[in-house]
């Protein structure tokens, strides 16, 4: 497949829901030595801070242990934004998806077998959900 100019990845098991979210500056303002112009379309990179090597050792290495002892600011991890949930701007149904991703992840990975026919699992990150371009096809599906 042709990916020249297009933002595009190709994941054998994961891809990035909202690789990065949209918002229009309310109010003048300077962050990080840049300025912000009210009305201006900024675009916060959920993707690049999600992965970000000076915040993440091995960003993209599946290791979820890492999060057990982790002290990290609540502006470093943002799947479902950042910062506070009660004050700020955060995902309303972040506990509910984690909960509902525990049992899921949990039925696919203990009690059932199912085979990966092939397929096409590139995606664009310049789109939003970035869905793998067949989605994602399972076969040969039994109840372990
Ligand atoms: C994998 C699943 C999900 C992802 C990745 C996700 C991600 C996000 C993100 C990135 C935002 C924007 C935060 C911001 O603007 O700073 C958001 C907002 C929001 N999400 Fe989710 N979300 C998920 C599931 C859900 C579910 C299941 C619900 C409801 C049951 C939900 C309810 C909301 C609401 C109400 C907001 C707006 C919060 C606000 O504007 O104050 N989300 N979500």
């Amino acid at each position: 497949m042709n990916t020249a100019g297009c933002l595009c990845r190709k994941s054998a098991v994961y891809y990035p829901f909202g690789p990065f979210l949209g918002a229009r500056v309310r109010d003048n303002f300077e962050w990080g030595g840049h300025q912000f112009k009210k009305g201006t379309l900024v675009l916060l990179d959920v993707y690049g801070a999600n992965h970000d090597p000076d915040l993440w050792d091995n960003p993209s290495e599946f290791r979820p242990e890492r999060f057990k002892e982790w002290e990290g600011s609540p502006f470093d991890f943002i799947p479902q934004g950042g910062g506070d949930h009660d004050m700020g701007h955060r995902c309303a149904g972040e506990w509910v998806t984690i909960d509902v991703m525990k049992v899921s992840l949990e039925f696919l990975a203990k009690y059932m077998d199912y085979q990966m026919p092939k397929q096409n699992l590139n995606f664009s990150m310049a789109r939003i959900p970035s869905l793998p371009k067949s989605r994602f096809m399972i076969n040969s599906v039994t109840r372990q």
